[in-house]
């Protein structure tokens, strides 16, 4: 007889994360990595930090690297934590304030891990889909939920909300911890740190592996109260973040002309592939994030085809939404590929 794991994990769905090709020659538009490479200065920082010193374990609470976020955010040291990704730092978010059968509040559709989490550590999981446009729905302001995780701009969409709108939402619900993912809020207009002097039932999740390049690294952090951030601590691994992801990470925000101009560059492609998207006849809702979801007739074959023709882009379904494919932001001549085989597939040439 095998031995069977806790219920929870009997029940749990996966959480199945984009295809990662192992072999060369595929089109990567499917995980909303950066297409650029890292600053130059991550590599010769790598470099530097490969030496003797990698025996000795690395700092376990990353000192050097709050620092520098606190200096940038001029937020102090103190009210940050560092993880192996963000995902990371959302599983020690759940492990330390959900207790079995809890009310955790999410959108639909939102990012996927956060209703596998929810899972995971068995709540009580509600869902508030999105308006028709996927704005924020009203019973959101009337949720009862301990915890409500939301990521801003969201997922699979990019719809991003005014901080006014957030600190609306937070006030509102004053008992309720809301988890505010702002993985992708580098390619958006404003960002929602200042709310955190402001409220206390706000923790904000960020990453570095979208606007930084650094997605094999995998560095994220959260920042919150000091009386929030100290819980994440009691149960984070005690080397949660290698040496080499310390030293890139610091380097990468550093580079920060080089950070600038990569933003730039990818919102400049995302607005040109919108309109080229639209002109092939999808709808395509704003998208303040470095990908962008195409809504059409029969997306769900053309996710075929493009996978037979090595472009990856992720095919979404929701209950409440439509599906579509969302397509990350490559380089332009990436695009422009990606452009060229879709009007070849829609006309029904061969490409
Ligand atoms: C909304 C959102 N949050 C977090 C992540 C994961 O970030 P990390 O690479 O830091 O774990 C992703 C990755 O796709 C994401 O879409």
């Amino acid at each position: 007889m095998t031995i069977q794991p806790t219920r929870a994990v009997q029940n749990l769905v996966p959480y199945v994360p984009g295809l990662q090709p192992r072999t060369r020659g595929y089109l990567k538009l499917n995980s909303n990595e950066n297409p650029y490479p890292p600053a130059p200065q991550v590599s010769a920082a790598l470099r530097k930090a490969t030496n003797p010193q990698l025996r000795i374990y690395p700092d376990p609470v990353c000192t050097s690297l709050r620092s520098i976020l606190a200096r940038r955010f001029k937020i102090p040291a103190s009210n940050f934590i560092i993880g192996n990704g963000s995902d990371e730092i959302l599983r020690l978010i759940c492990q330390a304030y959900i207790d079995p059968g809890m009310r955790i509040g999410m959108f639909a559709p939102t990012y996927t891990l956060f209703e596998t989490l929810g899972q995971m550590f068995q709540a009580n999981i509600i869902t508030y889909p999105l308006e028709d446009d996927y704005g924020m729905p009203s019973a959101v302001f009337s949720s009862r939920v301990k915890i409500f995780f939301l990521a801003n701009p969201n997922s699979p969409v990019g719809t991003f909300y005014p901080p006014q709108l957030m600190a609306r939402l937070l006030s509102t619900r004053p008992r309720t911890l809301f988890v505010l993912d702002e993985a992708y809020v580098d390619f958006a207009p404003q960002h929602c740190l200042r709310l955190l002097r402001r409220f206390r039932n706000l923790i904000i999740t960020r990453t570095l592996s979208k606007s930084y390049s650094l997605a094999g690294l995998r560095i994220g952090f959260a920042v919150a109260s000091p009386q929030i951030i100290s819980q994440l601590y009691k149960i984070k691994d005690s080397y949660n973040v290698n040496r080499l992801s310390q030293v890139a990470a610091e380097a990468a925000l550093r580079a920060v002309p080089y950070f600038r101009r990569n933003i730039q560059r990818i919102k400049q492609t995302r607005a040109r592939v919108r309109r080229e998207l639209q002109n092939l006849g999808f709808r395509v809702p704003l998208s303040h994030a470095n990908f962008l979801f195409a809504i059409g007739q029969q997306t769900h074959k053309i996710y075929r085809q493009l996978k037979a023709r090595k472009i990856l882009v992720r095919y979404f379904t929701s209950e409440s939404h439509t599906p579509g494919l969302r397509i990350s932001i490559g380089t332009e001549r990436e695009m422009t590929t990606l452009l060229r085989t879709l009007k070849n597939l829609i006309r029904g040439d061969k490409p």
